[in-house]
């Protein structure tokens, strides 16, 4: 009942018959006797090539949003391996050309560039692409956690604390309405405003953990896959103020190692899925070897021998900078590495001690990216007076009848860097990125 889309096309190429196509032209070569289009309508890396003669090629040009009725033929270049398939037009329809100044020409056109017109940017190969293994992506990850019986699970986005206690939290008030006048300049006081609706201040969420963990001591294990908010004031290629997180959480697991072994897992079973999509990167191949384990502790000893005074080697109890992370990855390891018991001082309060001075949270971290993953086993219990302010019911939770437990929150952005390989800012990975500063669509 929808008209035929690219991918279907290409996944059965019937040559001899009749099919209309619909998408934008990527390019356009005129001669004196034909015309060749690329048709692309972003269902699928491959566009199609349309024949026409110059007399119907007068009304395409790049950019153009058409209708062609075409057959389909095998093309004469087949035998070269190259373009398998080209349709001889017989009927095309234009619904819209572009203005003089649309910005996506077809020279080389830079990712900064792009990022100003991210409205636009999804009309090149290169952003459809990375969009579309953005949706394979999030299926592989639900298939994983399907077949291992996770029920996926929406909490809130709304919430009154401030989970990883960073004071990194976007403030909620509804709009105060004065009249009839919607002047943003008539925000007045915020506290009031907000405090006024729900009672006490909200916030949007940084993670969803604490309301997983309850969903997880009732259903065994949950999951969800969830826009996250941090007010993070760092402009680097890994961090947007609005991201999306796959937050995974388990009832009854009791190691550090059951935790890192269904990261590991995850990923690996993604790749599997992907590959089967018809994905393909090299860098692919070497993460099926096991990945490394060390602690906290052995981190830093490597990086003290590491010989690299540059490297300013951080002294036990200071967290890993991102330039020590790379050195983890790019180069000891040159593969990712879980690292595990970190100093309690420099990790939220809902972490289980392993030793006197160490929680059991876990990092994964990999080339290029650095952190792709952060988690923990829980707390068995927490004294409702020590509990960050407005949590009481997260240390009610923990007093009835609770398990082991634990778990952890994927960045759906850093992971799609990260298996892209040539995309080194995760503002590319996402349709309409949000950072500080930078609000555009
Ligand atoms: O390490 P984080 O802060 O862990 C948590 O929020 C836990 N409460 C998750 C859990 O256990 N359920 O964040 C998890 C991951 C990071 O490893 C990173 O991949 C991603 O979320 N992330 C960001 N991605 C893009 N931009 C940001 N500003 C990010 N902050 C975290
Ligand atoms: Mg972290």
């Amino acid at each position: 009942f929808l008209p035929t889309t690219l991918k279907t096309l290409w996944e059965k190429p019937s040559p001899g018959t009749i099919v209309d196509v619909h998408g934008w032209v990527r390019s356009l070569r005129k001669s004196k006797n034909v015309c060749f289009a690329m048709v692309s309508d972003g269902t699928c890396q491959q566009p199609i090539q349309v024949v026409t003669t110059p007399e119907q090629a007068q009304s395409l040009s790049y950019g153009a949003s058409v209708k062609i009725q075409g057959k389909l033929e095998v093309s004469q270049k087949a035998a070269l391996g190259k373009q398998q398939y080209e349709l001889l037009a017989q009927k095309i329809d234009l619904y819209g050309t572009v203005n003089n100044d649309y910005p996506i020409q077809k020279k080389n056109l830079t990712t900064e560039f792009l990022r100003q017109h991210p409205h636009l940017r999804v009309r090149t190969a290169k952003q459809s692409d990375v969009f579309r293994l953005r949706s394979d992506t999030l299926e592989g990850l639900r298939s994983f956690l399907t077949k291992n019986d996770f029920i996926e699970t929406n909490p809130p986005l709304l919430t009154s604390s401030d989970c990883e206690g960073a004071g990194e939290v976007f403030l909620v008030a509804p709009y105060p309405k004065k009249g009839n006048s919607t002047d943003s300049s008539e925000i007045s006081n915020v506290d009031d405003q907000n405090s006024s609706f729900f009672g006490k201040p909200t916030f949007l969420t940084v993670s969803t953990q604490l309301h997983l963990e309850a969903l997880a001591l009732g259903m065994a294990r949950v999951y969800t896959i969830t826009p996250a908010f941090r007010a993070e004031n760092s402009h680097t290629s890994r961090h947007l103020a609005e991201f999306w997180m796959l937050e995974v959480e388990l009832a009854f697991i009791e190691t550090m190692d059951t935790l890192t072994g269904v990261v590991e897992r995850l990923i690996k079973h993604l790749i599997q899925y992907l590959k089967q999509k018809g994905y393909h990167r090299d860098h692919w191949n070497h993460l099926m070897n096991e990945w490394h384990r060390i602690s906290y502790t052995e981190a830093i000893d490597i990086l003290k021998n590491s010989g690299k005074a540059a490297l300013d080697p951080p002294a036990w109890g200071s967290d890993l900078s991102s330039e020590h992370e790379r050195y983890l990855t790019d180069v000891y390891f040159r593969g990712p590495v879980f690292v595990t018991d970190y100093p309690t001082a420099i990790k939220p309060f809902y972490m289980k001690p392993s030793s006197k001075d160490t929680v059991a949270a876990m990092d994964l971290l990999v080339p290029q990216v650095g952190e792709l993953v952060g988690g923990s086993l829980r707390k068995d219990i927490i004294a409702p007076e020590e509990v960050p302010k407005g949590l009481e019911w997260y240390s009610e939770t923990l007093q009835q009848a609770n398990t082991p437990h634990g778990g952890f929150g994927l960045g759906i952005e850093r992971l799609l860097a990260f298996l892209e390989g040539d995309v080194t800012n995760v503002r590319e990975t996402i349709p309409f990125p949000r950072s500080s500063g930078s609000i555009f669509a």
